[in-house]
């Protein structure tokens, strides 16, 4: 594969990256202070729920005594609609970003100018993890808008001094041509829409291999370590993890670093995590498996207090950036597991034993549906271009078998032609619920 030039050396690291991880633990409860207070003085919301806790933010002495505190979450943020959680006057807010949502109005977030240099630092810092460095052509294919993908990865890519190309999604045989003629070294997209650039080069006749890309920093939705192997094998670039939410800032809460590609260093100067049983409540010990909650330590527009993030994950020490926490990759959000027939099914799981299966291609979907009182699940997948139709059937049934082993749960397998569904440009939706 590409190979990548040094680990950056320490000099080239920020102040932050810098710290050791007792000044980073100071400085934690320092910001955690400030930022409880922050919360309490200018928004009304944890006033009140600060008080129906009985707790006040002088009663936060240690980093443990935030597990004392209420709970947010996105509820919170939709009945304040639609500034109603700011904590600075509506002229200090420079920026709005929004998340859709499925249903009823979208989460509105606001960023004073402050927030927007520390974002554009933490991208810096990500992009420079990935492995990016000034001087470095960035081709942005996430969404620019009331997304925060596209603006978060543009002004990092600008504070670490690349050269920003900012083509959004969409229109990918533009997007292939584009990267022909301009030669970035990265790319910043989700994984879903890489699989169709790649598609798209092959398409065009081009070998993606050959292309100029040497890294990849995709993130936004969950995506496996198998899709990992697919995309480096299929590009010969290095494809690292990003991860982040609007509420908590935007993308560029963690990352992984290229040189270990081991889960995402948590920007723990900024963003205090905590894994929670999201049953309980109970904070878990770093390791365990649980729902990540994010608290904001310098978040001034929309400082956000032990927002549950629904994403499921584990805290492990730090490597490449020894101070840091890592959180391992996303498998789920607790909102996307599948119960069926009381086997608990994440898309992730899915998605391993897909990419794995000779004969199949990464593009599946998955469709839930109800027969009499019993959900069902079928797996809607497409051939891969190069495999003939009498090794179809025999590529289903090896998927369903598997499944069966590793999951424990019986669905149907439909192997569809190549380029037959639909492509996401953004997030995709790979579960299609037809039971109501
Ligand atoms: O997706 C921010 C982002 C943009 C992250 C570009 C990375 C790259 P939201 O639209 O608010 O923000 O969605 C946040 O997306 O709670 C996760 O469920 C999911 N998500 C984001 N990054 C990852 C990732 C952006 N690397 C929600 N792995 C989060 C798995 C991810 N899930």
């Amino acid at each position: 594969m590409t190979t990548l030039g040094a680990a950056p050396p320490l000099e080239q690291l920020d102040s932050g990256e810098r710290l050791s991880r007792e000044e980073l633990l100071d400085l934690q409860l320092e910001r955690l202070r400030w930022s409880l207070h922050h919360a309490y003085t200018n928004v009304a919301h944890y006033r009140r729920a600060f008080e129906v806790a009985g707790v006040t933010p002088g009663e936060c002495r240690t980093l443990a005594d935030l597990a004392r505190f209420p709970f947010t979450t996105k509820l919170d943020l939709r009945d304040n609609y639609p500034f109603g959680m700011f904590a600075v006057p509506r002229p200090d807010v420079r920026r709005i970003h929004a998340s859709s949502g499925t249903t009823g109005r979208p989460t509105v977030v606001g960023y004073t100018q402050g927030d927007l240099d520390t974002w554009a630092d933490l991208m810096a810092r990500s992009i420079r993890a990935a492995g990016g460095r000034p001087g470095d052509i960035v081709h942005v294919a996430y969404g620019y808008g009331l997304f925060t993908g596209g603006l978060g990865a543009h002004y990092g890519a600008e504070r670490l001094g690349c050269t920003v190309i900012p083509v959004s999604g969409g229109m990918t045989p533009r997007q292939v041509q584009l990267i022909c003629d301009f030669e970035p070294s990265i790319i910043m997209v989700t994984p879903s829409y890489m699989l169709a650039l790649i598609d798209e080069f092959e398409r065009q006749g081009v070998d993606p291999r050959t292309s100029s890309l040497r890294i990849g920093i995709f993130g936004a939705e969950p995506w496996t370590e198998a899709m990992r192997a697919e995309i480096e094998a299929r590009m010969d670039m290095h494809a690292v993890d990003i991860y982040g939410l609007s509420e908590v800032m935007g993308p560029g809460v963690s990352q992984e670093c290229v040189e270990t590609k081991d889960g995402l260093h948590i920007w723990e100067d900024h963003f205090y995590p905590e894994i929670i049983d999201p049953v309980s409540g109970e904070v878990l010990p770093n390791g365990e498996i649980g729902e990540l909650v994010f608290t904001s330590l310098t978040k001034q527009a929309l400082p956000v207090i032990r927002y549950r993030t629904r994403d499921l994950t584990r805290l492990l020490p730090g490597t490449a950036r020894p101070a840091f926490r890592r959180m391992e990759k996303v498998t789920g959000r607790s909102d996307d597991m599948i119960i069926l027939r009381g086997v608990n099914v994440f898309p992730t799981q899915l998605e391993e034993l897909v990419v794995r299966t000779a004969g199949l291609s990464p593009h599946f979907q998955l469709i839930l549906g109800r027969e009499g009182r019993l959900d069902t699940l079928s797996v809607r997948v497409e051939a891969r271009s190069d495999c003939p139709p009498e090794r179809r059937d025999p590529a289903a049934e090896a998927l369903a078998r598997e499944i069966k082993d590793r999951v424990g749960v019986t669905v149907a397998v439909e192997v569809v032609d190549p380029e037959t569904l639909e492509r996401s440009v953004g997030k995709l939706q790979r579960v299609i619920d037809r039971r109501s």
